[in-house]
């Protein structure tokens, strides 16, 4: 058997492609940067044919690189920043407008609209989630109003939409036009208990739903690549939006187990088990993995659900298969240090930033707050705008430094104290990876804040290595074992610092927050 998997990961802010092999061990990795436009205040988009060139281009440079053919692979998995949408002409493949990023919030005003006239409750309780501007559907939407001529073709079923996996796999293929259900239950149209896309919430946005995809298990086949792409027509065997990725990633199989990625956002995600339970702490309910049935009798069950209609059929789907987490989505993270870098020239590499901030002992009173973007989880106020505060003469670039990265930790200690509330289960680690969990500083802030061990992987390409797990237990070059087995811990994170002044530090970010929500 061919024996490495290729796992193309198309983040917010570049694509990459990683090799693994029968071992699941990184063998290599590509990288190339994708740009990110803002045409106007809260306009935030991509290039959509950038996103493929950018991908295609990883993926061929990486088995080069390896010295390796594409008679080596023997699939590939995706894996995907989500709730970024993509619209195509179903008949020339060709995107029809700039990809509308996550971080977007255009359909601020129609969302609270929105919001004043539905029952927010049953938006929850269809799809786990809260209607803002952060998901595709109001994204969506919003193309259909500014583009009537789109809008009659969408009508008359010659338009597709997708999340970014969608658009992926319909490069790649050559014309599929499906999606991953992990991407799908970040849509806000996707019903996360009968598994099947929403009719009312189609009718609501006003999305027709011949655009919308068909729906796939995270390991569902979802099509090879077209003849020509590479020298071999390689099969995608696994797809995953980038959070629930890294879930798997991190080994978190086990209800109660959680972790957090520190990307360009920041996205803690506990699992939850079998049952979609909804949050009554303003987090999110979404949809960790659907795995096809392994045994001779879910198969057969699977295939008795197929007499009943095709498009159903994953609807149908016993919900034992499906695994669904928690989640704080908070927006900020590893861009708050990129604004540091790119907007203030305060550093000329991200990584300079540790450096810096430890030139203090503390930030003392200053506070950053990075609502760049609003805020998301728990507080969901796209309203709310940065600032820095606290500020005194005796303020320099260390003391902004060190307030940045605390900002990050901050905001994911406000997720786990509503998580906490949540969740039956007290956590007693937290996983952590992405770029800004290689900052030693933030991570034993975050312990400390947390009061829980914070444990970083030897491996910290969780996300790549989350979605080829998944591809490789498809196709059997893994097995229950290597998943397990090969997820190391690198360092632990002991919290280490007292309680008076742990509150002192909650209290100063809780003033700073109070402020920001009650002054607009
Ligand atoms: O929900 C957005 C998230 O998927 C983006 O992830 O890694 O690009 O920050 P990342």
């Amino acid at each position: 058997m061919s024996g490495y998997i290729l796992a193309l990961d198309q983040g917010t802010t570049s694509s990459r492609a990683i090799l693994y092999d029968a071992h699941m061990r990184p063998v290599k990795m590509t990288q190339r940067a994708t740009h990110l436009h803002t045409p106007q205040a809260g306009y935030v988009e991509q290039d959509a044919k950038e996103i493929w060139q950018t991908q295609i281009s990883c993926a061929h440079d990486v088995i080069n690189q390896a010295g390796l053919l594409a008679t080596d692979i023997s699939s590939i998995a995706i894996t995907n920043q989500r709730e970024s949408i993509v619209i195509w002409d179903k008949q020339t493949g060709k995107p029809l407008a700039p990809a509308i990023i996550w971080q977007d919030r255009r359909t601020e005003a129609a969302c609270k609209k929105m919001a004043a006239d539905d029952s927010i409750e049953d938006v929850q309780r269809i799809t786990g989630l809260r209607l803002d501007p952060y998901f595709s559907a109001s994204k969506i939407a919003w193309l259909l109003r500014n583009h009537p001529n789109i809008k009659a073709r969408a009508a008359k079923g010659h338009i597709a939409v997708g999340t970014i996996d969608s658009w992926l796999i319909h490069q790649l293929t050559g014309g599929a036009h499906v999606m991953d259900i992990t991407n799908a239950s970040r849509t806000l149209l996707f019903d996360i208990n009968q598994l099947t896309w929403s009719d009312a919430l189609c009718a609501r946005f006003d999305i027709p739903m011949s655009m919308l995809p068909e729906v796939l298990p995270s390991d569902g086949d979802f099509g090879k690549t077209k003849k020509g792409l590479f020298s071999k027509q390689i099969p995608i065997h696994a797809v995953l939006g980038d959070q629930q990725a890294a879930l798997l990633g991190q080994g978190c199989l086990e209800a109660g187990m959680a972790k957090n990625t520190y990307g360009t956002g920041c996205f803690m995600l506990m699992n939850i088990g079998n049952v979609p339970k909804l949050s009554e702490h303003r987090l999110l309910t979404t949809i960790a993995w659907q795995k096809q049935p392994s045994t001779a009798s879910e198969r057969s069950s699977l295939e008795q659900l197929m007499q009943t209609g095709k498009r159903m059929l994953h609807a149908n789907k016993p919900k034992r298969e499906v695994t669904y987490a928690l989640e704080g989505s908070v927006f900020m993270a590893g861009a708050v240090v990129q604004w540091l870098r790119d907007n203030l020239g305060l550093v000329k590499e991200s990584c300079d930033i540790e450096a810096l901030a430890n030139e203090v002992d503390s930030s003392e009173s200053v506070v950053l707050l990075p609502a760049f973007t609003g805020l998301g989880a728990p507080h969901w106020r796209s309203d709310v705008s940065a600032s820095i505060s606290g500020m005194t003469r005796g303020t320099t670039r260390a003391h902004i430094a060190r307030a940045a990265l605390e900002s990050i930790a901050y905001q994911t200690y406000d997720v786990l104290v509503a998580m906490q509330k949540d969740s039956p289960h007290a956590l007693t680690e937290l996983r952590v990876d992405g770029g800004a969990a290689n900052n030693n500083l933030l991570m034993q802030f975050q312990a400390d804040l947390l009061g829980v061990p914070v444990l970083r992987p030897k491996d910290i390409e969780i996300t790549a290595r989350g979605a080829a797990l998944l591809a490789g237990l498809k196709t059997g070059l893994y097995d229950e074992r290597i998943m397990r087995d090969s997820w190391q811990v690198e360092r632990t994170f002991e919290p280490n610092m007292s309680d008076d002044v742990r509150d002192a530090h909650v209290d100063k970010w809780q003033r700073a927050i109070d402020c920001a929500l009650h002054t607009i």
